[in-house]
């Protein structure tokens, strides 16, 4: 949704306030792009105008929905529903509050309303409590957060800034961006720079992008959560916005922390199937979930992954969200040398020629130098098997091992080039263009 037609709505508005249908469409719109708050008040300024209306009363209740005032958002649909006792919609809603408030009898008896009204209808989630064969009752909220709890590990890593070879340009982001705003929260206030929001990382596989996460952490000796949205999306079909909330919840009481969301285009890749699944729902949570952290962030630190950063759903980069978008390039000369200095660490080698093999292996990513001194280590465990003495690491060895790993990226970047060369909308790609050496 662009917010030049909301602005145009609104300067329509504005010049006729009286005008009902007009400003109930705002409001929608207003809606659909999340913004709820100023959805809530377009919707109450209907209801002063027009008494009864019920799509402003339905359109009232879901902006309480999401943002989980749920006890309001019930008495918006009994008034509304004394009047229009078979709105689909309505009832359908107030179903959904009523499962996330455990009422769980309560949301079966209007399931089975549901039910009796459009017998064709399915929803995958409420299926999930009311359907199954053997029914069971939903798991109480405290379960499900140990439940969660099992599910993510939370973890200490032991690994800091200076484990990561190279990435300076990445490191510094994230040091102003999430770092010094906690470490000095009143010199950022000072300044009027709000705090929060999360960091997006984005770049072909096998750059560091996990691993630079999970170093952050080690970095402030934060605790560190690593979800796979895939795993939220297939664990939990059906119960995922709770338990969704559950993992923002558990990240708030283990502060500080770092929250990792690794391949976050899961959530916002097609939009559009997933609003007739029931999945945008979950799509909404996550962005009330962050925006509620951006509000109360003390602590808690975000960084997202992706490597498809152009499937992600506009909305995710709005401010407070991931509204900082970092390309993770793959190693650069330097970077490359550092890498594999790390990687051989506290091993045996001889005295080897680091900068040569780096020259060697351009475009390489940092798994793929993990994976080269992989294999001249096998070789050299196999040797040593054999001869039953020992042998370090040698130059020839790592040489020889590039020989038979070639870099991986590259097919990254064949996709990646289409989107920064013809949708590089506000120059999110440009770190691309810069790293290929194509001239805007
Ligand atoms: N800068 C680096 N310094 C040291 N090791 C690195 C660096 N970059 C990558 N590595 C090594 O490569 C491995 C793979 O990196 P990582 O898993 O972080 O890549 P990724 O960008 O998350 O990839 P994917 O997109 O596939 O998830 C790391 O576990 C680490 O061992
Ligand atoms: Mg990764």
């Amino acid at each position: 949704m662009s917010s030049e037609v909301i602005k145009q709505l609104q300067e329509a508005v504005q010049f006729s306030p009286e005008n009902v249908p007009l400003r109930l469409h705002l409001a929608q719109v207003l809606l659909q792009d999340f913004q709820y708050q100023q959805a809530e008040e377009q919707y109450r300024k209907v209801l002063e105008l027009s008494h009864d209306n019920i799509p402003a009363q339905l359109g009232l209740a879901r902006t309480f929905y999401h943002q989980t005032k749920y006890s309001v958002a019930i008495v918006v649909l009994e008034q509304l529903e004394h009047q229009d006792p078979d709105n689909f919609d309505a009832l359908l809603l107030h179903c959904r509050i009523l499962v996330r408030e455990n009422s769980m009898e309560a949301a079966r008896d209007m399931y089975q309303h549901l039910l009796a009204l459009n017998p064709g209808f399915r929803d995958e989630a409420l299926d999930g409590y009311f359907r199954m064969p053997q029914q069971q009752s939903a798991p109480s909220l405290d379960d499900e957060e140990e439940e969660v709890e099992k599910i993510f590990t939370l973890e200490k890593p032991e690994i800091n800034f200076g484990d990561v070879g190279g990435m300076e340009r990445e490191k510094q982001e994230i040091d102003l961006k999430i770092i010094k705003p906690l470490q000095f929260p009143d010199l950022y206030k000072a300044y009027g720079k709000k705090a929060g929001g999360g960091i997006l990382l984005y770049g072909p596989p096998g750059c560091g992008k996990t691993y630079l996460a999970r170093a952050t952490a080690g970095q402030i000796q934060a605790e560190f959560i690593n979800v796979g949205i895939h795993d939220v999306l297939d664990m939990w079909i059906g119960n995922s916005e709770k338990n969704l909330h559950s993992l923002f919840e558990l990240a708030r009481q283990s502060k500080p922390c770092v929250l990792f969301f690794d391949e976050v285009d899961a959530l916002g890749a097609n939009r559009s199937s997933m609003r007739n699944s029931g999945a945008s729902h979950l799509i909404n949570q996550f962005l009330s979930e962050m925006d509620g952290i951006a509000a109360n962030n003390d602590n808690v630190l975000i960084i997202g992954a992706t490597n498809a950063p152009w499937s992600l759903d506009p909305a995710f980069r709005r401010p407070g969200r991931f509204d900082r978008i970092v390309f993770v390039a793959p190693p650069d000369q330097e970077s490359r040398e550092e890498v594999l200095r790390i990687q051989l660490r506290n091993k045996p080698v001889e005295a080897i020629d680091y900068r040569a093999i780096a020259k060697a292996t351009a475009g390489y990513s940092g798994a793929d130098l993990k994976a080269i001194v992989d294999l001249a280590i096998e070789d050299k465990l196999m040797e040593a098997l054999q001869k039953g003495i020992p042998q370090p690491i040698t130059q020839k060895d790592l040489m020889k091992a590039t020989k038979t790993h070639r870099a991986t990226t590259r097919e990254w970047f064949n996709t990646a080039r289409n989107y920064a060369l013809y949708s590089n909308e506000a120059g999110l790609y440009d770190d691309v263009l810069k790293y290929l050496d194509i001239k805007k």
